[in-house]
This record gives C-alpha cells, structure tokens and sequence, in this order.
C-alpha cells in the first residue's frame, strides 16, 4: 500500500514583528486585553506591495529544499488561503509561475482556518492514486491590507497575522508512517458567524461604493459564536480521530491546533483531559495565520528538534465556514 509523507517542510514569515502595543497607538485596546483573551503577543506584517503568493514563493523554496529536490521534481501545487492576490486567477497559478515551474496543475483552496487540512487531504489522496510524487501544498495569508485597525475593527484586526507554511507530500512504502487518516467537516448555517460581507454576487453590479462607506470590505466576526463552536468541535473531531483509529489520548505525542485562541486550545485540552502542554503553540509571535497556521506550527516543531521518527501527531483546526477537520500523521 502507498501511503503519503511529509518530505519537506518549510515556513516563511514577514520581518515586520508589530506588538500589541503598537496596535494599541491605532486603536482602543491593550497588551493586557488582547494577551488575556487570546494569547497573542505579536504577529507579522507584510509590507505594501507584498503579496500571498510571495510569502507562499518563500515558504515552498524551503520546503522543497528540505525535502531534498528540486522546483522541477513538484507535479502539482496546492494553495489554501483566504486573502488569495486577486479573486481570480487562482493564487497557486501565481506560486507556479513565481517559482518558475512548467505547466503543473495549481489548485487553489478556500477553506480558511482549515484550508491546511483540506489540501492535505486532496493531496493524500491524489499521492495515494499514484497519480503524483511530489505535491507542494502551502498555506498563505496577507491579512494586514484586509483589516479595520479601528476601534470599530478591534475586535478582529488584533488576532491576525500573515505568513506562509509549505509542505512536500510524496509517496513511501513505509506503512506504518505519513498521513494515517484525515477527517474533514463544514457546517455553512454558520456562515455569517465569520465572514466578509462583499462582495455579494448576486448583486448587480455586486461591489458599490456603498459598500466601501459601509465597511463592508472588512471582515466580521461573532467571537462569541465562533469560541462556543469551535471547542465542542474541536474535541469532538479529536476523540472521534482517535477512536476511529484505535489510538488511545496517551499515544499522542502532540496535538498541533489552528492558532485561533489559547484559551480555545486550552479548553479543549482540558475538556478532552489531555496535558496542556500536549497542545502546541505559536499564536504568541504570529497570531493567527489562518491557512498557515498549523503547518506554521508544524515547521517551528520540526525546526526545534522536538520531532521523532515514529510521533504520533495530531493536527486539528477549526475556522470560518464554519469548517473543522484533523490530520493524524506519524512524524
Ligand atoms: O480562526 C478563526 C476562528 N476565530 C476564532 O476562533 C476566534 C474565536 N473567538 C475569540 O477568540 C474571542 O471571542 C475573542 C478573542 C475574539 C473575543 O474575546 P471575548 O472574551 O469573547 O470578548 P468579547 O467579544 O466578549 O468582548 C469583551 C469586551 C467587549 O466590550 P463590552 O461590550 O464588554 O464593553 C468588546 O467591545 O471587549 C471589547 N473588545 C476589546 N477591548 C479591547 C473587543 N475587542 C477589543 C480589543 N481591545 N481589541
């Protein structure tokens, strides 16, 4: 049987680090508000004129260098973000010709927060096909251009932040290792519960300057409804993936979460009776990265040595749509 593996990975973020206390000189809030509430100490910018698709560019050369080959060895791309360079095309379109690679196929995914697990399952399963043997998937965000750094926006423009993570999914022989079982979720009812209120396409013309006036063009969230969802389908989606697979909470070596909220991690972990330090983080330098989060995450773990041959880990997020999903893979 083939099974996918991760080869290589790689993460890239913008040098501009900007703390809540420089968030604090644009709008009403605090070091002290906005590190209770959601752990987040900083995160990073893009400058003008930066794009997705340039983060992503950077994020990929280090993963397929990890992986051990070249831009040209890639068969197919895999892009996931919510703040893509333009409606269309395609963002992955943009990372192709970026890294200079001839005519693969560049499929870009739009499930936000969870937009890293559903391109690895599309890749894992593709992979497993035979049909390719080296899939780029990259989670990448500029959220910065896209955020109301008013005391009307606060409440969503403290928590994010941009960055990019890659992987290269390739196939192996080990049956015991790389991706063991995906699980993916959507429930669209709670759309509106974090969303961006243009444009409307069913309008026409669909974009007004009306709209503008309005602040449609900024996103909005009912934290409340999203952090009440978010934990009972997190620890759902956890003990349903571990039962399903006959794993135990203790064979777990580390759950790496969407990088939302530490005290959504934090009570989950709690709520599933697992070790808070199971439940990794890195939301306190970069916030949430949304699509780049968890492989974000992934690659910082990686990157310190904290991964062995054979960990079981567990990866899980939970995000607009709204959509949740988990990955088990043994490292
Ligand atoms: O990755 C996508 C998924 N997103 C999430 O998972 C986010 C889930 N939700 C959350 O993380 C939390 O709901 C938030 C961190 C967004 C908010 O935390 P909260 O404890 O639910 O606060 P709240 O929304 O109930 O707001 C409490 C107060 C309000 O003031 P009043 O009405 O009590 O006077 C807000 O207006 O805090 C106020 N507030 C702020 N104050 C200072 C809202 N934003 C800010 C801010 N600084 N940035």
């Amino acid at each position: 049987m083939i099974r996918s593996v991760i080869s290589g990975i790689g993460s890239y973020v913008p040098p501009k680090a900007v703390t809540n206390d420089d968030l604090a000189k644009l709008m009403t809030t605090s070091h002290e508000w906005i590190q209770t509430r959601s752990g987040i100490e900083e995160r990073r910018f893009a400058d003008e004129g930066v794009y997705c698709s340039d983060l992503a560019l950077e994020a990929s050369k280090k993963a397929i260098e990890d992986a051990g080959i070249t831009k040209d060895d890639v068969d197919f791309i895999i892009l996931a973000t919510l703040s893509p360079d333009h409606h269309f095309p395609g963002t992955g379109c943009a990372l192709q010709d970026k890294l200079g690679i001839g005519p693969v196929g560049a499929l870009d995914v739009r499930n936000q927060c969870t937009g890293f697990l559903y391109s690895l399952t599309v890749a894992d399963a593709l992979v497993r096909t035979g049909a390719y043997k080296n899939i780029l998937v990259v989670g990448a965000e500029v959220h910065s251009s896209a955020l109301n750094f008013t005391d009307e926006g606060r409440s969503v423009a403290v928590l994010f932040g941009d960055g990019a993570a890659a992987v290269i999914v390739s196939p192996s022989e080990e049956e015991d290792r790389g991706v063991l079982y995906t699980e993916l979720h959507a429930e669209g009812k709670y759309a509106k519960a974090l969303h961006l209120d243009i444009w409307d396409i069913s309008r026409k013309p669909y974009l007004t300057a009306e709209d503008l006036e309005k602040g449609q063009h900024w996103p909005a969230m009912d934290g409340g409804t999203v952090f009440k969802h978010a934990i009972i389908r997190l620890v759902e989606v956890v003990e349903h993936t571990l039962e399903k697979n006959g794993f135990t909470k203790e064979d777990v070596k580390y759950v790496i979460p969407h990088q939302a909220n530490m005290r959504i991690n934090q009570f989950v972990a709690d709520k599933l009776k697992m070790p808070r330090e199971k439940f990794l983080h890195n939301m306190q330098k970069y916030g949430n990265t949304t699509a780049a989060s968890i492989p974000l995450l992934l690659d910082e773990t990686y990157r310190q040595g904290m991964l062995n041959r054979g960990d079981l880990l567990l990866l899980v997020g939970f995000g607009a749509g709204f959509t949740w999903g988990s990955a088990l893979l043994r490292w």
